[in-house]
């Protein structure tokens, strides 16, 4: 995949379709849609009822004739009609007249890194339904790095880590592009997926499905450092009697619950440093690496890092959000970048 600025700078809107939250650049309007990526269906009329923080918040409390989707999938638009249905609500109607006013609407997304050619089709047709002519898509590690302000264009190596929901993606970039780059299927779901299996075999406890955030309730902030109270208190409901219980739990075990989906994130790092050119890695044991994502918040998986590659580990300013920042500041022209001419001579 390979990003033409030039093209990128005649788009008008710039997409993120993440499995947990849609982000959407509007040029000259900035960032103007942040929500999670969920709709709510009316099963016996097909209408949509809500969408984003409203539908999120209908999870598991609907009735049967009320179906909460998630369009996006693992990274992958998996339902293409539903994803623009829930776009076009995102978007408002107020945008949306502005947007169609465009006679040439182009569009750009960033897709996951190696995303297969399928995937690329999904976002492209999702945009298209949207009224876009032309759809350009960019390596959402490419966006996510000119996003948290990398200098991406240079001849040294930057590293950069996204930890998004579905998935946790390591590179190494230079020169405008990625030299090695490695993609992991675990990311924040599979965390908190790690510790509500905890509660459930240990202290056969279910926890409602995104009401409490499970993995914050958890911690109580402390995430993987070893800091903080031994034990804390979590409400759920037992999985044998249904009746709603709370139980103390050990956090030493939940930190360690979290560790085993976090040592395929370690495999994956070392495996791109193993693969990078070695006058790139002494770059790198100096710059360090960039994490970006929203699950580069969770508290201590910065440490955790450091502790296992020994080099600098910073989190970007707004780490959710790079990816689409980083379209958005190519949308607005505002990358110039470093031009390869041939020597003549
Ligand atoms: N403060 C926080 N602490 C821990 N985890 C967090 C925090 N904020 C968000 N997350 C986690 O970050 C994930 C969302 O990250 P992000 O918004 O980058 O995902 P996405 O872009 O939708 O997903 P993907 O890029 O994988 O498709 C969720 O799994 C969420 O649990
Ligand atoms: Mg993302």
């Amino acid at each position: 995949m390979t990003v033409s600025l030039e093209q990128l700078r005649r788009c008008h809107i710039a997409v993120d379709l993440g499995a947990a939250r849609t982000r959407v650049y509007v040029k000259g309007c900035g960032l103007v849609v942040d929500e999670p990526s969920v709709a709510a269906v009316n099963t016996r009329s097909g209408a949509l009822i809500a969408v984003g923080t409203f539908a999120e918040q209908m999870t598991g409390r609907t009735p049967d004739y009320i179906r909460v989707v998630r369009p996006v999938s693992g990274g992958t638009v998996v339902d293409i009609e539903m994803a623009q249905r829930m776009l076009r609500h995102l978007l408002g109607e107020k945008l949306r007249r502005q947007l169609r006013r465009k006679p040439r609407l182009r569009a750009a997304a960033c897709t996951p890194h190696d995303s297969d050619p399928l995937a690329q089709r999904a976002a492209v047709e999702t945009l298209i339904g949207l009224g876009a002519r032309r759809v350009e898509l960019v390596d959402t590690l490419i966006a996510a790095a000119v996003g948290c302000g990398l200098p991406v264009e240079q001849p040294s190596a930057t590293m950069i880590m996204m930890c998004g929901a579905a998935a946790t993606q390591v590179a190494v970039l230079s020169l405008g592009s990625i030299v090695t780059a490695e993609r992991m299927p675990v990311g924040g779901n599979a965390i908190d997926h790690a510790v509500l299996q905890y509660l459930r075999q240990q202290h056969q406890l279910m926890l409602p499905s995104q009401s409490v955030r499970p993995l914050q309730l958890a911690l109580r902030g402390n995430g993987l450092n070893s800091r903080g109270p031994a034990s804390t208190e979590i409400h759920g409901r037992d999985v044998v009697t249904g009746l709603a219980r709370s139980v103390q739990v050990d956090t030493a075990a939940v930190r360690q619950a979290i560790h085993a989906p976090l040592t395929a994130v370690l495999d994956g790092l070392g495996k791109v440093l193993r693969d990078c050119p070695p006058d790139l890695v002494a770059d790198l044991a100096e710059r360090g690496i960039m994490m970006v994502g929203g699950s580069a918040l969770l508290p201590g998986l910065d440490q955790m890092l450091r502790d296992a590659t020994g080099m600098p580990v910073h989190i970007a300013e707004r780490p959710d959000v790079c990816s689409v920042l980083g379209l958005g500041a190519m949308l607005e022209g505002r990358i110039h970048p470093m031009v390869l001419q041939p020597i003549r001579n």
